[in-house]
């Protein structure tokens, strides 16, 4: 069955819109409506859509506040739709986090905001150190550092798992 399906992320080095675009693509190759939209810019009626997929990344520990807000404002609108909400951040490269009930944003997330939406997922992201700021990158590297991850400035690895985001499009249009 063909649905209308919105799709809204926040993003800050563009990862996130990374996934949510390949998830346009999959979706819209399989004849779903698919309309994608920043959090700053959506001003639809939540209840015009069959499906809302919300997709945030995480910056020190939390993720976009505008996101965490729009949820708490449309949780009535968003429970009387099928949804969706995926979390990237880096601590996800590792398979033992990468899950709704291992990954510490994820389940730190859920024990403080009163929503369960349908499908749950998280997604590692992006490093990119050439991309930061002088804290930003000092601040990366300690994190790195203390989880055993690369420390090397001129890393940049994608560890999103694409297969991943593929059954993801899949468990939606079956929603
Ligand atoms: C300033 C900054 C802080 C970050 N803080 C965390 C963090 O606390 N935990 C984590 O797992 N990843 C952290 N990340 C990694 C991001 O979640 C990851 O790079 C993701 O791909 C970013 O997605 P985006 O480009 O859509 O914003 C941080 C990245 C940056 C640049």
């Amino acid at each position: 069955m063909n649905s209308k399906i919105g799709i809204i992320y926040s993003t800050v080095d563009g990862q996130t819109l990374k996934i949510c675009n390949k998830l346009k693509e999959v979706l819209q190759q399989n004849n779903q409506e698919v309309d994608l939209f920043s959090i700053d810019e959506f001003r639809e009626d939540i209840t015009k859509y069959d499906k809302l997929i919300i997709g945030a990344s995480i910056r020190y520990g939390v993720h976009n506040a505008k996101i965490i807000e729009f949820i708490k404002a449309n949780i009535t609108q968003l429970d009387s739709i099928k949804t969706a909400f995926f979390s990237v951040n880096l601590v996800a490269r590792k398979p033992e986090k990468s899950d709704p009930e291992t990954n510490p944003y994820v389940v730190k997330f859920f024990q403080t905001i009163n929503w369960k939406p349908t499908i749950v997922k998280v997604f590692a992201g992006k490093l990119d150190y050439k991309k930061y700021s002088f804290f930003d990158r000092k601040m990366i590297q300690l994190i790195m550092w203390m989880t055993k991850g690369p420390t090397n400035t001129d890393a940049e690895i994608e560890y999103t798992n694409w297969e991943k985001v593929n059954e993801f499009a899949g468990e939606l249009i079956k929603l």
